[in-house]
């Protein structure tokens, strides 16, 4: 297996600290500090903002944003000159080969990332077979990149596979509403989507794809790196019963806004129901006919599918 020979031992030895290469830094870097990028706050922003909406209790949710080849430029010099060892994806990505993604570290709390960057974040490099990635710059002190890491790298090779070649960043956030939604029922994801949709003009501008939904699934697996995989390839969005949300968008406004705006639906959801009694009856969805219009309104490219469910 040659490059990847050891991806392979540190795979043996999971758990373990990354081999030491990673914190030896350059001696002299130029340009301007990393956090000082305009991706670099842009990433900290969305997780102040996801923060203040009360969707990272402790370490919950994670973010990545994949690098353009400017953005990697701007900050090369400050990459660590030997970089960690190469660790597996748990699903391939060709299609991201040799690209380089900023990424939440595991455990991190989303809160501290604005303060301390380098401690809670870092990026990693994937290797040229888009099998693996290692630490080029960041995770300070033994950190390692979120357990979601395969995760965000399937929506994203989902969503590019799809045809949205723009599709940059991944946001998993732990969003109340939605989540108490999947304790109502075993949603299948046409009858979610309805759902959201019918409660909020927005819902369908945000998420005309539709929304998936999956099971429980133990958060930081390879199954759930799978069910990321499946459901980008038709949607931008992908509820986690009892457990949160990942949207995939364009930047950052596209994707924390995706999710603020299916968090918002899913809590007017819920209020409309407490306030008819726990029925779910409503005298007054959006109807299919508002839809339809909301759709050629806006342009939308509206998975129709999702309404037949
Ligand atoms: P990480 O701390 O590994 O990013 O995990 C947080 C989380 O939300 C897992 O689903
Ligand atoms: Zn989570």
């Amino acid at each position: 297996m040659g490059l990847f020979d050891s991806a392979q031992d540190v795979l043996g030895r999971a758990g373990e600290a990354l081999d030491k290469g990673v914190v030896a830094a350059r001696g002299a870097v130029s340009g301007m500090a990393v956090e000082q990028h305009a991706v670099a706050r842009g990433f900290a922003r969305v997780c102040k903002e996801g923060w203040r909406q009360g969707w990272h209790e402790r370490n919950g949710g994670n973010l990545t944003c994949l690098l353009s080849a400017e953005q990697v430029e701007q900050c090369a010099s400050f990459f660590y000159t030997t970089p960690s060892s190469w660790v597996p994806f748990s699903q391939e990505v060709p299609c991201l080969a040799g690209r380089v993604l900023l990424t939440t570290a595991a455990g991190a709390h989303l809160r501290n990332v604005p303060d301390a960057l380098e401690e809670n974040a870092g990026m990693v490099e994937v290797s040229s077979d888009g099998s693996a990635w290692r630490i080029v710059w960041g995770f300070r002190n033994e950190g390692r990149p979120t357990s979601e890491i395969s995760a965000h790298a399937s929506c994203l090779a989902a969503r590019q596979a799809a045809g949205f070649a723009r599709a940059s960043v991944v946001y998993h956030a732990h969003p109340s509403n939605l989540i108490a939604l999947t304790l109502l029922r075993s949603w299948d994801s046409a009858r979610l989507t309805r759902t959201l949709w019918e409660s909020m003009a927005e819902g369908i501008i945000a998420a005309p794809y539709g929304v998936c939904v999956a099971g429980w699934i133990t958060p930081g697996t390879p199954e759930l790196a799978q069910a990321c995989q499946d459901a980008m390839e038709t949607a931008n969005a992908l509820v986690m019963a009892q457990h949160g949300v990942f949207c995939c968008g364009y930047d950052f406004d596209d994707a924390f806004s995706t999710v603020h705006t299916l968090e918002k639906a899913a809590g007017i959801y819920l209020t409309a129901r407490a306030a008819n009694g726990g029925s779910d009856d409503f005298e007054n969805g959006i109807p299919l006919e508002g839809l339809r219009d909301l759709a050629q309104r806006y342009n939308l490219p509206v998975n129709w599918e999702f309404l037949e469910g």
